[in-house]
């Protein structure tokens, strides 16, 4: 702007004279321009669009409508926080997508929801020209080259691999690039954050299991963020100590301004420190202020918290939109980000600050964990496989001989498959019936 060019050399003062006159020029060229806080906050999300840690909108696309995105237009859809119009004009440039499975789906058929929903979201983001699903830095790059939005994948839950390493492979191979270790539910190997369901309680010393590690160790040569969200805060401790490579919370908030189970005591945000990861604060009502209703001042509280603990250069945001039930008033969908970044800019953060928030500290956590995928480059796929008595569960099947006695196990084969045909078995009791009568 026009209004911050340097006087002449010659007309310079002392020094107390150019500070006022600076002081001068910037009043009367904010008041002529009238460029306020919301202006310097589009300008810079212009400059620095957002990277968001987490969205639920897969989830609505199941509830709502069964995954049938042919009934819908993503541009506009009604009865939910996030579509295409919506996020262009809140200028996100990467949306984090969750594939999220309910907990009750562990032990069942969890592979195969979270299959469909990793199916919905790279439906949408291939059959949409303003999505781009992107598995790498450089192709999340180049998708602010091209303004497309960029489609991250990644599972809530690790119920989501059945406690297999050759499933998370898999999910890597179709472009999961993060995974939360839990989701409100214990696994046989990390605990959650929450005992509402009560999988694998009442066990010692089970934060994160030498498998759980395992788990850990595998996603970082395969180059896929560990997502802390959801988690106990042991297992936090445990993760921490434990990866090669920075993690993030997705969307968890600051404890010491709400003492919610899913927000993060200073305590663990200064090891977060330590592993050079981050915090996407979550905007949900009930992690903001701990009470039904909050506005965007609650929301900034957390953000000057934690960079108070441990700076700017750790913080990102994880809207948890569509997932979320509540949201503090003027955030009510993913339009209104910019609000945020207004108000922060109202409590003196540098530009400099909320670009690292926006985009900047996700880039620095993502490139670092590739480069950690990059240097186990000669490290094998792991085989570590869990122990059957860590799992408990019916619905794997044990693979041996089929029993001679014919077992119902769908795998015998001859005489007992014959007998289970209920026509034979009503010829036979026929037979048997008029040798009896006749
Ligand atoms: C979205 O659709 C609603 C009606 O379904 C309409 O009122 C609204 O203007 C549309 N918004 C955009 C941005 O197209
Ligand atoms: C708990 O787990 C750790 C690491 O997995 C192990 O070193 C320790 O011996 C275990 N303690 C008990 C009591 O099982
Ligand atoms: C949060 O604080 C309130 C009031 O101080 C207290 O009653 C509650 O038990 C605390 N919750 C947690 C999870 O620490
Ligand atoms: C948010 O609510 C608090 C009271 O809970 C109030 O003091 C504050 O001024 C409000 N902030 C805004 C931006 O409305
Ligand atoms: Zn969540």
């Amino acid at each position: 702007m026009m209004c911050f060019r340097k006087p002449p050399p010659d007309a310079l003062g002392s020094l107390g004279m150019q500070l006022l006159r600076a002081l001068l020029v910037l009043c009367v060229c904010r008041l002529i321009s009238g460029y306020s806080e919301k202006e310097r906050a589009h300008d810079l999300m212009f400059k620095f669009p957002l990277i968001d840690g987490h969205n639920d909108l897969a989830l609505q696309l199941r509830i709502l409508h069964n995954n049938r995105l042919s009934q819908i237009d993503l541009h506009n859809v009604s009865k939910v926080a996030t579509d295409i119009s919506r996020l262009q004009a809140g200028h996100v440039q990467t949306q984090m997508f969750a594939v999220y499975v309910l907990c009750g789906a562990q032990e069942k058929d969890a592979v195969r929801l979270t299959l469909e929903q990793i199916d919905v979201v790279r439906r949408m983001c291939t059959e949409y020209q303003d999505f781009e699903l992107v598995m790498s830095v450089q192709e999340l790059r180049d998708t602010e080259m091209r303004h497309k939005i960029a489609c991250l994948i990644s599972i809530e839950g690790g119920h989501s691999i059945d406690s297999s390493l050759p499933a998370l492979r898999m999910f890597y191979q179709l472009g999961v690039r993060s995974m939360a270790l839990t989701h409100t539910c214990n696994t046989p190997w990390a605990e959650s954050s929450s005992k509402i369901y009560n999988f694998f309680q009442n066990r010692q010393n089970t934060s994160l299991t030498q498998f759980g590690k395992a788990v850990v160790e595998e996603m970082n040569r395969l180059g896929m963020i560990v997502d802390l969200s959801h988690t106990s805060w042991d297992t936090a401790l445990a993760v921490l100590k434990h990866s090669k490579a920075p993690v993030i919370f997705s969307h968890s908030s600051s404890f010491s301004i709400c003492n919610h189970s899913r927000n993060v005591p200073d305590w663990l945000l200064r090891e977060l420190k330590k592993n050079q990861g981050m915090i996407m604060v979550n905007l949900h009502t009930h992690f903001i202020s701990c009470r039904n209703d909050a506005n965007i001042s609650h929301v900034a509280d957390h953000f000057d918290h934690i960079k108070k603990i441990i700076g700017a250069e750790s913080i990102g945001i994880g809207g948890d939109f569509d997932g979320a039930t509540s949201f503090p008033k003027g955030l009510e969908d993913v339009s209104k980000y910019p609000a945020v970044i207004q108000e922060l800019l109202k409590r003196n953060w540098t530009e400099d600050e909320l670009a690292d928030v926006l985009r900047r500290n996700f880039l620095r956590v993502f490139e670092e964990v590739e480069r950690v995928r990059d240097q186990l480059h000669l490290s094998r796929p792991s085989e570590i496989q869990i122990p059957m008595e860590e799992l408990q569960n019916p619905c794997r099947l044990v693979l041996r001989p089929p029993d001679p006695r014919g077992v119902p196990s769908g795998q015998t084969h001859s005489s007992t498959a014959e007998l289970r045909s209920p026509g034979l078995l009503i010829l036979a009791l026929f037979l048997l019936l008029s040798r009896i009568l006749f």
